[in-house]
């Protein structure tokens, strides 16, 4: 993929498609719920398809309904059928990491597999956990293929969050729907809610809160015959707003994107660094806020975040960096070690992309410095197959002075296969 400099501003609306985080939630907890579940505006990504074609091996029927709705045929927590074969997971941890959690509560065995990025990444970290709670799950040197010999009950537990992960939590409180007793998860790191929020929102007997950040669960129906509207991602929306950064005169909005707090770091430390942008609370998707925001051409500064900060923008670190490169001033992006543990070495990944276009980038322990005041030159940019590395070098190839290349562009279609066609719509 080459990609030219922008030669004028950016306008125009982007309704990004449904968030990827929310779209795998509504697919296994509509699954796992007894009626339909109606579900509008699913994200469009390989990701989520993972997640669907896994459901659909172990029995769950999904059917497309008008306006590209999807229906979910629910079969409840009693209703999963042995996989004839093993479930591949592609390039998608939540898928994983959340079925795990599922598959540990079947009285039936399943393996997990993946791709060679996927099977990389370190699975213990649920794994571990979940044994606790008497799943019996094999692991090979911590990764996947992840075998698992179900068994029901399982054991209900207090568990604190190791490692800032939602993916963590959202596994053990789904597997607490199959154990005896309460599940209780402490998320000191205010990792992203969607789960206990679809939780919720399907009637399962699920609090959160009380004195410390912590979210509890205990068996009991799902009940669905609802209908939820996916919100747009903020994660892919990002780009856009980042985009209308830095192309001078820019101005686009973007339409109906998840407001979640856990989830807007992004767009804090944007307006922290001087950015224009202003998202406008507009209403409620099943339980989760929404709104539109306007993004405009801004001059930015540098900015320090600390790790607290990381898990609300943790998907958004490799774009923040971009924007952070070319700001005046210098910027330091604290904690990031969970970085190294993505799709690829994303803290890594950035910092190469960074010093291909030309600008000062460095790894400092878990910390990512940027010398900042870059003006980026074109270049050939290695993506790792790192869909999110893509679209942040292709948001900095607009505004290089020269052509950019892009290995392997196509793994934007991961989280966001309409990318580069929505971004050529911008185009004055
Ligand atoms: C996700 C959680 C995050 C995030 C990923 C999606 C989720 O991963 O990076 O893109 O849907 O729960 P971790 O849980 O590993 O931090």
């Amino acid at each position: 993929m080459k990609i030219r400099p922008a030669w004028g501003p950016l306008c125009g609306q982007v309704a990004v498609l449904g968030d990827k985080s929310i779209s795998h939630r509504a697919l296994i907890l509509g699954a796992l719920s007894e009626g339909t579940l109606q579900v509008a505006n699913l994200s469009d990504g390989a990701d989520v398809a993972s997640t669907r074609s896994c459901l659909q091996e172990l029995g769950v029927r999904f059917e497309e309904s008008g306006g590209g709705e999807l229906r979910v045929e629910g079969v409840g927590l009693d209703g999963l059928k042995a996989p004839a074969s093993e479930l591949d997971c592609g390039n998608s941890g939540t898928t994983m990491r959340l079925l795990m959690g599922v598959l540990a509560g079947q009285p039936f065995d399943s393996v997990l597999i993946g791709d060679a990025s996927l099977s990389r990444r370190p699975m213990r970290r649920v794994g571990d956990p979940l044994s606790r709670m008497g799943a019996r799950i094999e692991l090979s040197d911590g990764k996947a293929p992840v075998r698992i010999r179900g068994r029901r009950p399982l054991s209900g537990f207090a568990h604190r969050l190791e490692v800032p992960s939602a993916q963590v939590k959202s596994a053990l409180l789904l597997a607490g729907l199959f154990a005896d007793g309460e599940t209780t998860i402490e998320d000191p790191f205010g990792t992203r809610d969607h789960t206990e929020r679809m939780l919720s929102f399907l009637g399962a007997k699920c609090k959160v809160g009380g004195g410390v950040r912590a979210a509890r669960i205990s068996s009991g129906a799902l009940k669905s015959g609802k209908r939820v509207t996916v919100p747009g991602d903020p994660s892919s929306a990002a780009f856009f707003a980042a985009a209308a950064a830095i192309v001078p005169g820019s101005s686009v909005s973007l339409k109906r994107v998840l407001l979640n707090p856990s989830r807007i770091g992004f767009y804090e430390v944007l307006r922290e660094m001087g950015g224009l942008v202003e998202p406008d609370h507009g209403g409620v998707h099943g339980r989760e806020p929404v709104g539109d925001i306007e993004a405009r051409a801004s001059s930015l500064r540098g900015v320090r975040v600390p790790a607290e900060a990381i898990p609300r923008l943790v998907d958004e670190i490799p774009l923040l960096a971009v924007l952070a490169a070319r700001a005046a001033g210098p910027s330091r992006f604290e904690g990031l070690a969970e970085l190294r543990l993505k799709e690829s070495d994303r803290l890594e990944g950035t910092r190469a992309m960074l010093e291909a276009f030309g600008a000062g980038a460095r790894i400092d322990g878990d910390a990512l410095v940027l010398e900042g005041g870059a003006a980026f030159k074109g270049a050939r940019i290695e993506t790792l197959g790192d869909h999110r590395l893509a679209m942040a070098a292709a948001v900095a190839a607009l505004a290089a002075d020269g052509e950019t290349e892009l290995s392997d562009a196509g793994c934007v279609g991961i989280s966001y296969p309409g990318f580069f066609g929505a971004l050529e719509g911008l185009r004055g």
